[in-house]
């Protein structure tokens, strides 16, 4: 297996892994939205997704859309679970279930994240601020804490952690 290393913005050296191969792609916050979206489209790509969120009834309509999409249709190639990335102990959980069946993944996309509502920022109840924290913040580090070795220990992995232009700039309300 062939690894590039590649510079990345913080002077730490990332690994890139060989192009055309079939992957393990990990993709927190598959129940809908952008996460959703890059597992279909990862399936349809002939890569196997290991998915998680915490919407069950979401997780059940996603496992036979994944099926289909994947080419040739494929029942038991994906794993989806119901996982809370803000609870260290669920992230923990999923790390050995994803051990036992799939192995470490070959890619992490952490886009698992919430928003608090629009407000000024001293109106924001304080526990839409905590779910968004709890959740960005202390959910991706959950991954982290949970993968990073295992792609240590196989020396390989590339990790992306979703992140918004809102999240680096002031906006009224926002
Ligand atoms: N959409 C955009 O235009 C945009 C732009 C810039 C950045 N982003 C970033 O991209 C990421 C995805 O955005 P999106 O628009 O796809 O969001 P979304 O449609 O609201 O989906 C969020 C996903 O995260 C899951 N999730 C939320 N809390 C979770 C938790 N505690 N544990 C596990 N899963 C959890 C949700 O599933 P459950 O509720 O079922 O758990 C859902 O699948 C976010 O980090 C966002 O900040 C999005």
């Amino acid at each position: 297996m062939t690894l590039t290393p590649m510079p990345t913005t913080a002077g730490i050296s990332s690994m890139r892994l060989a192009e055309g191969a079939i992957r393990t792609v990990l993709i927190t916050g598959v129940s809908r939205g952008l996460g959703k979206a890059l597992a279909l489209e990862m399936a349809k790509r002939g890569h196997c997704v290991v998915g998680c969120a915490r919407s069950q009834d979401k997780l059940n309509a996603l496992q036979p859309d994944l099926a289909s999409a994947t080419n040739p249709p494929s029942e038991n190639k994906h794993l989806l679970m119901n996982v809370d990335v803000s609870l260290n102990s669920s992230v923990e959980e999923f790390a050995r279930a994803v051990m036992e069946k799939k192995g470490v993944p070959d890619i992490i996309v952490n886009s698992a994240g919430t928003i608090n509502r629009n407000n000024k920022l001293w109106e924001v109840p304080a526990e839409e601020f905590d779910s968004v924290i709890d959740t960005n913040i202390k959910g991706t580090a959950n991954v982290l804490r949970h993968f990073i070795p295992l792609m240590l220990e196989k020396k390989q992995g590339v990790i992306i952690n979703m992140s918004s232009s809102w999240g680096r700039s002031a906006a009224a309300q926002v």
